[in-house]
């Protein structure tokens, strides 16, 4: 079965801690997009799209107060920036969860989709940029390794 969100290896940063984090992050994604294509979305034996959205909004926050304490810890010169896409993307998933909670949006899979793509926009530009600071300043292990 293709899935929702596939890791790409190029993606990693070469910290073990803040990848295990991310590649945690895409299979949750993957598993609310399994759940939304369920015929019974929220049955007894699964989690609700909504409270797998809320384990998302859980897990993000972790993974983001992990990668801030990390980007402080190396010095990483554009951290007001990066904190910004965070807290950003917070307030979007508070927002999103108060519209569902609400029932002024129902939660599908076009949602997820824009969810998904933040995230990979955000690894990609964000958070590889890390790696590209350690590894400049020799912090990180050497560029094969990443
Ligand atoms: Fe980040």
């Amino acid at each position: 079965m293709k899935r929702f969100l596939s890791w790409r290896d190029d993606w990693y940063l070469g910290v073990e801690e803040i990848d295990n984090q991310h590649l945690r992050l895409v299979e949750l994604v993957n598993h609310i997009a399994d759940s939304l294509e369920a015929e019974n979305p929220g049955s007894a034996d699964q989690a609700s799209p909504l409270e797998l959205i809320q384990r998302l909004q859980v897990e993000t926050r972790l993974h983001f107060r992990s990668e801030e304490a990390f980007m402080r810890e190396c010095d990483y010169p554009d951290y007001v920036s990066h904190h910004r896409e965070h807290a950003m993307l917070q307030a979007e998933l508070r927002e999103l969860l108060r519209e569902i909670e609400e029932g002024r949006r129902k939660f599908d899979i076009d949602t997820l989709t824009s969810l998904k793509h933040w995230l990979i926009n955000h690894v990609i530009d964000s958070d590889l940029d890390i790696a590209r600071h350690l590894h400049k300043h020799k912090l990180a292990p050497a560029e094969d390794q990443l």
